[in-house]
């Protein structure tokens, strides 16, 4: 699947427009201290509250594909003078941090738009520490769009087009490993004429 509608559509959008399935970092309950990472982190708001709720003790990484999110995102973090807390351009598929180094990830509303969504969690799974967790806000269905949405870039950039079903989700987070996932909330709504589901869930990499 090709990123350029992906790039575009971020690289376009209003400053101010709402980007997120709902803030879903009170889910994290981050300590002081902790090391953090939000995937497909957008302008970095939540990025930045991580780092306020970790201190000074602790560290954040904000991980993008978009340029343009990158650089509002740093933005954001200079007017805050919030230090501890670093963007990094590229894609979740890849992580380029260290096996076992942080606490806790998370992501809201990024995910979908990988196609490979085992990939990322085993990435995620191979980046936390034992013990560690993520908490995700995503899209998904109940039953799998048809074939022509999920091939065509604009629905995959318009966060519908690249959902999986509930079902397809679920092995992939045991697949890679992840235990002790449990759903916090759930919203449904039409798209396009298609019957959406966004998730908030956690899951623990075993100890
Ligand atoms: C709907 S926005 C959500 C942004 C932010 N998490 C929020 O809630 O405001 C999705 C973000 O995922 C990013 N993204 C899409 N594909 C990605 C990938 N493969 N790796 C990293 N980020 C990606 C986009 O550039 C965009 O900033």
């Amino acid at each position: 699947m090709s990123t350029f509608e992906i790039v575009k559509r971020y690289t376009e959008e209003d400053k101010n427009s709402n980007l997120s399935c709902g803030g879903n970092i009170q889910y994290l309950e981050l300590k002081e201290g902790e090391r953090a990472l939000d995937l497909g982190c957008g302008r970095g708001g939540e990025t930045v509250e991580a780092a306020k709720q970790v201190g000074s003790q602790g560290f954040v990484w904000g991980l993008d594909l978009t340029p343009r999110m990158i650089d509002l995102a740093q933005e954001r973090s200079r007017n805050e003078q919030i230090l501890n807390v670093k963007f990094i351009l590229g894609s979740m598929d890849q992580i380029p941090l260290k096996d076992n180094s942080l606490d806790a990830v998370l992501s809201n509303c990024a995910i979908n738009h990988v196609e490979d969504k085992l990939a990322v969690y085993r990435e995620m799974y191979r980046v936390l520490k034992p013990g560690g967790r993520f908490v995700v806000s995503d899209i998904m269905t109940e039953t799998p769009l048809p074939q022509e949405i999920k091939e065509d870039p604009e629905a995959v950039a318009d966060c519908f087009g690249g959902a999986i079903t509930i079902r397809e989700y679920e092995e992939s987070l045991s697949q890679a490993g992840f235990f002790k996932v449990e759903v916090f909330k759930e919203r449904r709504y039409l798209k396009n004429g298609y019957e959406m589901i966004s998730r908030t869930f956690q899951g623990y990499k075993e100890s």
